[in-house]
């Protein structure tokens, strides 16, 4: 158990901060060994490892979150499992098992029980599981030895405001290629969005749009996070293709939509050149939740959905729904939570 903390947990952003314990597990010779909690946050490995020069790595992020019963639980924790062996499959390194990953992560949150925000404050704490490649190795292969890390920090929204929505532009530059590792969750992505996200910030807007890389003419993510479109006729709909990122939250959202509030839903191609077709856009993702898009500037005119101020009543039912599940107040469909004992 940790010690008390004080955190001002109505203010939190989404940033780093250092908590008390975080997992370990190292593989070398073809196996991982048994892992355990440490309390220093320095890694220290080769110079020569491949995560540093040939970006091989990837990480994971979902959250634990604080019930009125004061219990505390995952969401879906097996899925960022599995997406992480898909990411580990796409750079060539070794699978974690699923128990393995679970376990790290609930040994994670319960060491660090102190820093789980209190039930009502909307904070939660977000748990970054990470792979990287490591040991002494200059060409262009994986590396001989990989680490494993679980670490946790209490946040609060992702884009300022929460649940007021905000302004996009779409990015004239790519995240991932058509047949690259934009389905991976991979840190070259995100040094690839880097530049792109200044450039949006600068210019005003929360974040940039990605198109297709193929044919720049269909939205594909929404920086970190995915797209949905809520179309006149109440259709919710989101992009469909293999350079996106597979959103847990939006697979669950599909979920939500479907049969909690009886929608229809679409995983298909969204040309940029029919914003028209929706009276309600957002992002969604672990770190974002739900951020409504209040209007996607696309050359040089500003499309505004519902409102640029207010959000807009599908969405918000979609929120509280979602919200609710994570949070113990909505019965979840079997499997979504992992309770952490
Ligand atoms: N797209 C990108 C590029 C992301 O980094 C994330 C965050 O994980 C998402 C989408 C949302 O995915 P998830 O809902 O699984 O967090
Ligand atoms: C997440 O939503 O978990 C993300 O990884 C998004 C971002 C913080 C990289």
């Amino acid at each position: 158990m940790s010690k008390s903390v004080n955190i001002d947990w109505n203010n939190l952003a989404f940033s780093y901060i250092k908590t008390e314990f975080r997992y370990v597990s190292r593989w070398k010779d073809g196996k991982w060994d048994d892992g355990s909690l440490i309390e220093d946050n320095k890694l220290s490995i080769s110079e020569a490892s491949t995560a540093l020069h040939y970006g091989q790595q990837c990480f994971e992020g979902l959250k634990a979150y604080r019930t009125k019963e004061e219990k505390i639980q995952l969401f879906r924790p097996d899925q960022n499992a599995k997406r992480m062996n898909d990411s580990c499959k796409r750079v060539l390194m070794p699978e974690i098992p699923e128990e393995k990953f679970i376990d790290a992560c609930i040994q994670v949150v319960k060491a660090n029980e102190a820093y789980i925000p209190p039930h009502g404050t909307g904070a939660t704490l977000y748990l970054r599981p990470f792979m990287i490649g490591v040991g002494d190795n200059l060409g262009v292969k994986p590396a001989p030895e990989f680490i494993f890390c679980v670490f946790c920090v209490p946040v609060g929204p992702y884009f300022k405001g929460g649940m007021t929505p905000v302004n996009f532009t779409i990015a004239d530059y790519d995240r991932a290629s058509p047949w690259g590792t934009g389905a991976s969750k991979v840190g070259g992505n995100y040094a690839g969005s880097l530049l792109a996200h200044e450039e949006a910030v600068k210019k005003g807007f929360a974040d940039c749009i990605y198109l297709d890389p193929a044919t720049h003419t269909k939205i594909e993510e929404v920086g970190a996070a995915n797209f949905f479109g809520i179309t006149k006729n109440d259709k919710f709909i989101t992009p469909k293709s293999p350079s996106i990122l597979p959103s847990i939250t939006k697979y669950s959202l599909m979920h939500i939509a479907k049969e909690y509030l009886e929608m229809e839903v679409e995983e298909i191609d969204v040309p940029v050149e029919n914003l028209d077709e929706f009276k309600e856009a957002g992002a969604c993702g672990t770190a974002a939740v739900i951020t409504p898009i209040g209007g996607i500037d696309y050359k040089d005119n500003l499309h505004v959905f519902y409102s640029e101020t207010e959000v807009g009543p599908v969405t918000k039912k979609l929120y509280n729904t979602l919200y609710g599940i994570q949070f113990g107040d909505v019965k979840a469909p079997e499997g979504w939570i992992v309770e952490v004992k």
